[in-house]
This record gives C-alpha cells, structure tokens and sequence, in this order.
C-alpha cells in the first residue's frame, strides 16, 4: 500500500494489514510485486495516473489503472504505448461492464438473439458538483462509452451538444450522437446534475430480431424478441445477486487476476488499458465537435 500522504497510507496500511510505502519506487525495490493497482486521482480525476502507472511498467509489473487512463489524451498514448513495449498487462477499471446481467447480454447478442444490431441508447448520470470544465465527460463517460463499445464495437463518427447547469464552468450535461465503423447508431445521454434517487445508468440495444434494456449496470436485464409476445427478464436476486455497486470493483479486480493467472497475452484483457484510450479518444472527439460544431471522425 502505497500514498504520498504519510497518514492515508498509514491509515490504510493498518486497514488492510500490510507495509506502508509512502514513495512507490521503494515499494517496487522492496515488495515482490506482480500487479501494481493505480487509484490516484489529481485533476478531471486523471492527472496523477501516469507517473505511477509508467513507473510500474518500467519496474516490470502488470497495472490495473483506474479511469480515466488520464485526463490528457497524449499521456494516455504513451501509457498505452509502454505496456506495449514491456509486453505487459493493462487493464483500466471500467468495472460498469463487469456483472452478470452485462455478461449475459452479451451473450444474447453473440448468439444473434438480437439479430443485425442497428442502434443503442446509453444514459448515465450522477450528481457531482466539482466544476472544471470537461471533468463530466473526461471522469464520468469512459464508462458509458466503454459499455456502448462492449456490446456495438469501435465508434467512428461523434456530434456532441453540451449544457452547462446555471452557475456552473463544467458542461454538466450532454447529448452525444455516434456511429460505429460497423455502421450501428448510438446516443449518449449524460449528467453530473441528478441525484442518486434516479437509477444512474441505462442501455438499450435493438437489432433486427430483438431488443434488450439493462437497467442501472446489474439491477434488471430484459429481453423483447420481434416476433414474441414472452419477455425474459434477469433482476438482481437477493440471493446471490450483487449485493451493491462495490461489488463491480470486486468483480473487475477478480478479472484481472484471474486472466494474469490464466496467462493471457496482454492484447486479450478485458477493459484493456487501449479500450479505455478508446473510449477517451471519443470523450476529446466530443468535446472536439462541441467547440467546432462539428461531426468529428476517429483515426483507426
Ligand atoms: N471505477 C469507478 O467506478 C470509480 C469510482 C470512484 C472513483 N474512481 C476513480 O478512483 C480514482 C481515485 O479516486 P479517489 O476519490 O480515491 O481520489 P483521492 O484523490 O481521494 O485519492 C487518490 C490518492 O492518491 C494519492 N497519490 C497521488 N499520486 C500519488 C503518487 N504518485 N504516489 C502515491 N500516492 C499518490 C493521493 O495522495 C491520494 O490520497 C480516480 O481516478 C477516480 O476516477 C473510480
């Protein structure tokens, strides 16, 4: 366990019943460590990410990195850019697409339940009153667009309008439309300005045989095929179901320890450090074609 504040990592240390490290390159000189766990934060809740995500590839370990990669597009390439190089593990947090009812949708999908997909519709919105400017699309989307990039695949094209509540800097609300380079359509709706008494997050995804709607990331799947009048519905059961959010993390964590003790080639890990670039190349895309007023097209 490793904090540049004394305190928090003594705090912490003595939580979880491990050595506090307050500079991690002792802690990689003096830990025989495999996996290094970035959680740092700093600005658009990004900043700090590189440093210690670098410093931990150029030590040899694999990262699990929390999202944003980072909030600055550049840096996000070179961390990507020096996984690659050390053949190392990178796998970011978008721990949104790890539960159940997101594994079974996709399984719906794979097997063509849903037909030729032609669109889907994403929502996700929280309350966060933290105001620079593109924090809410640099900090809050990597998820939401993360999950539309799970079950529609790479994203080319990007229109975004933003709104800003009255009295804030940051655009805390946003209506982006995008098209998949498979030709599938989607739309984005998020927001910094709601409450936790909303369901925060909602995907839609309908093909030409069916249609399914995932409700709040694990609470309730449902399934409506075209030429059926019987829905299948997956709720979270009480028993044995998610038992909150928090159980998201642990399940990405497990994920990625178990795909490290498998041996997985680095280009097979799920929520990979290149798709959460993915996905920030589509934040600055909208962010691009807000101050522009245009449709924006992403490079391969
Ligand atoms: N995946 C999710 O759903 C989810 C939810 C909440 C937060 N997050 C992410 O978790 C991250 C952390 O959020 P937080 O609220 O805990 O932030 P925080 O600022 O409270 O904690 C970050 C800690 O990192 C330490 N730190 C920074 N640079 C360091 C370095 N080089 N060496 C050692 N310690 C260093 C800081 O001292 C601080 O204590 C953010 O990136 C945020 O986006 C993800």
């Amino acid at each position: 366990m490793c904090d540049k504040v004394q305190e928090l990592a003594d705090q912490a240390a003595a939580r979880l019943g491990v050595k506090a490290y307050y500079d991690m390159n002792e802690m990689f000189e003096a830990e025989q460590l495999d996996i290094c766990d970035v959680s740092t934060g700093g600005v658009e809740n990004g900043s700090d990410h590189y440093a210690p995500t670098m410093a931990a590839f150029e030590a040899g370990l694999h990262v699990l990195c929390e999202k944003p990669i980072s909030n600055n597009i550049e840096q996000a390439r070179e961390m990507v850019a020096k996984g690659r190089e050390k053949g190392l593990c990178f796998g970011v947090n978008l721990n949104h697409r790890f539960t159940p009812p997101t594994f079974k949708a996709k399984e719906w999908a794979e097997a063509g339940r849903l037909g030729e997909i032609n669109f889907i519709n994403m929502a996700l919105w929280i309350a966060n009153p933290r105001d620079d400017e593109f924090f809410h699309l640099r900090a809050l989307h990597p998820h939401s667009i993360d999950v539309m990039r799970f079950f529609c695949g790479s994203i080319e094209y990007v229109q975004a309008f933003l709104k800003r509540s009255e009295g804030r800097t940051c655009w805390s609300n946003a209506s982006i439309n995008m098209k998949f380079r498979n030709g599938i359509v989607g739309h984005l709706t998020g927001s910094y300005d709601m409450t936790t008494r909303h369901p925060m997050e909602r995907c839609e995804v309908a093909g030409t045989k069916g249609r399914f709607v995932l409700d709040n990331v694990y609470e309730d799947l449902t399934l409506w095929l075209h030429d059926s009048e019987e829905v299948t519905n997956i709720h979270n059961s009480i028993f044995g179901g998610l038992t909150g959010f928090g159980d998201t993390f642990r399940m990405r964590i497990h994920r990625f320890c178990e795909q490290l003790a498998e041996g997985a080639a680095p280009e097979d890990i799920d929520a990979s450090g290149a798709d959460a670039l993915q996905a920030q190349e589509v934040i600055e895309a909208a962010i691009k074609s807000h101050q522009t007023g245009e449709v924006v097209r992403l490079e391969v």
